[in-house]
């Protein structure tokens, strides 16, 4: 069986790969290491799959895949653990900020660890010409992570590690593949983890550039939750009651504006035997467009609705269940008020009341949540 399988995520690394893999192989060679190395790239533009595909297309050893359609530096990663053959899976960047030579010393300590991670937090490690912010971005994300998660590593955030193939095999299964933090989902999946820190010095990016961003950080801070709280309450969850309650906010607000303009006592339509108000019904129709293109764009982004015909269809599937969702809030609303009336406990009263209708929201958001999930915007999870 091979000893290595090492794991190159790649994104635009064309420049880098062609210089990095000879380096590797030469030091696999010298220190009599047998390996294979997983090229996973997300179809770069700059065709690094070609690139890497066509100068080393005579060695078996090198393996591209080419991921059309998809995107993610964790993704990456776990598909390319996927189809690894190695006694070991080692991850490094392609753009050869990592120090390769540091590898053959984690291939050792793997006899009595479960997983050895290149670190710059320990012996000889170090940012090397990391700015301040940089800097203080990568320790406070450190910190957010130790006080979610009970981990002993002094640098977590470290894309550069290697694990046994077993550890994958039992938990690759739960791992989230979102973001850039695939150390992480590793450390905090099982718990006393044996771990060991080799330290390294951080290099300077040559060719090419970083594609760390905003919406890296969002998608960090969504897969602390997930590994954290995500088997109780689903971060999708979380965002679509996010969501509700702000056009819950915006639909009083605006209602409140609104009875400026058209007294209370313009009715619009009848519904229900009930005449709804002018200003309930634009309020509505304003909170209701809010919700959807926010959970569109947010909570559901990773499923969500395109073009015309779609947000068309979407929107209207929205309304009928938000209608739906009324009516469940004002039914339990009405009932719960009934059966605290029944129970004699005390007569209503503004708390009563506003205890009650919250019990309605929680119904209405529940069932609201489920059918707008399968329905409006079809998440499988
Ligand atoms: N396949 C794929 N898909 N690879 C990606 C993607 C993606 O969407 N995004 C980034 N990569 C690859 C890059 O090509 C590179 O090989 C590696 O992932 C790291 O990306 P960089 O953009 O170079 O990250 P960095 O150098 O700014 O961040 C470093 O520090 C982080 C935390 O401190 C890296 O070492 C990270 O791994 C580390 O988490
Ligand atoms: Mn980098």
């Amino acid at each position: 069986m091979l000893q290595l399988s090492l794991i190159l995520p790649s994104f635009n690394e064309r420049d880098n790969l062609l210089i990095l893999i000879p380096i590797l192989q030469k030091l696999f060679h010298e220190n009599k290491i047998s390996y294979e190395i997983i090229v996973v790239d997300d179809d770069s533009p700059d065709l690094t799959w070609k690139a890497v595909q066509d100068q080393f297309a005579k060695q078996e050893e090198i393996h591209v895949i080419r991921r059309i359609g998809k995107k993610g530096l964790s993704s990456a990663v776990i598909d390319g653990m996927a189809v690894a053959r190695g006694t070991y899976f080692a991850v490094m960047d392609a753009d050869m900020q990592h120090d390769e030579k540091i590898l053959p010393q984690m291939l050792q300590e793997m006899n009595e660890h479960e997983i050895v991670i290149g670190s710059r937090l320990v012996g000889d490690g170090g940012y090397g010409d990391w700015g301040i912010v940089r800097k203080l971005m990568s320790k406070g994300a450190t910190l957010v992570a130790k006080l979610f998660l009970p981990i002993q590593v002094k640098d977590p955030m470290s894309g550069y590690f290697v694990i046994r193939r077993e550890l994958f095999n039992e938990i690759g299964d739960k791992i989230n593949p979102i973001g850039f933090k695939i150390l992480l989902e590793f450390l905090g999946r099982k718990k006393g983890i044996r771990s060991k820190e080799v330290g390294y010095v951080f290099r300077t990016r040559i060719h090419g550039a970083t594609k760390m961003s905003g919406s890296v950080i969002q998608n960090y801070l969504a897969a602390l939750y997930d590994i954290r709280f995500g088997k109780y309450v689903s971060l999708t969850f979380i965002s679509y009651a996010i969501v509700g309650f702000l056009g819950y906010s915006i639909n009083l607000f605006s209602r409140y504006l609104f009875s400026f303009f058209f007294r209370d006592s313009s009715k619009l339509f009848t519904f229900a035997f009930t005449s709804i108000s002018t200003s309930a019904t634009l309020a509505f129709v304003f909170s209701i467009m809010n919700n959807y293109f926010l959970n569109n764009y947010w909570t559901f982004r990773r499923v969500k609705n395109t073009g015309f015909y779609q947000n068309l269809r979407g929107l209207t599937i929205f309304v009928v269940i938000s209608l739906i969702g009324l009516f469940i809030q004002l039914s339990v609303w009405n009932y719960s008020i009934l059966l605290y009336k029944q129970s004699q406990i005390g007569s209503e009263n503004l708390f009563i009341n506003i205890v009650c209708n919250f019990i309605g929201i929680v119904f209405a958001t529940a069932t609201n949540f489920y059918l707008n999930k399968n329905i409006t915007w079809n998440l499988k999870d």
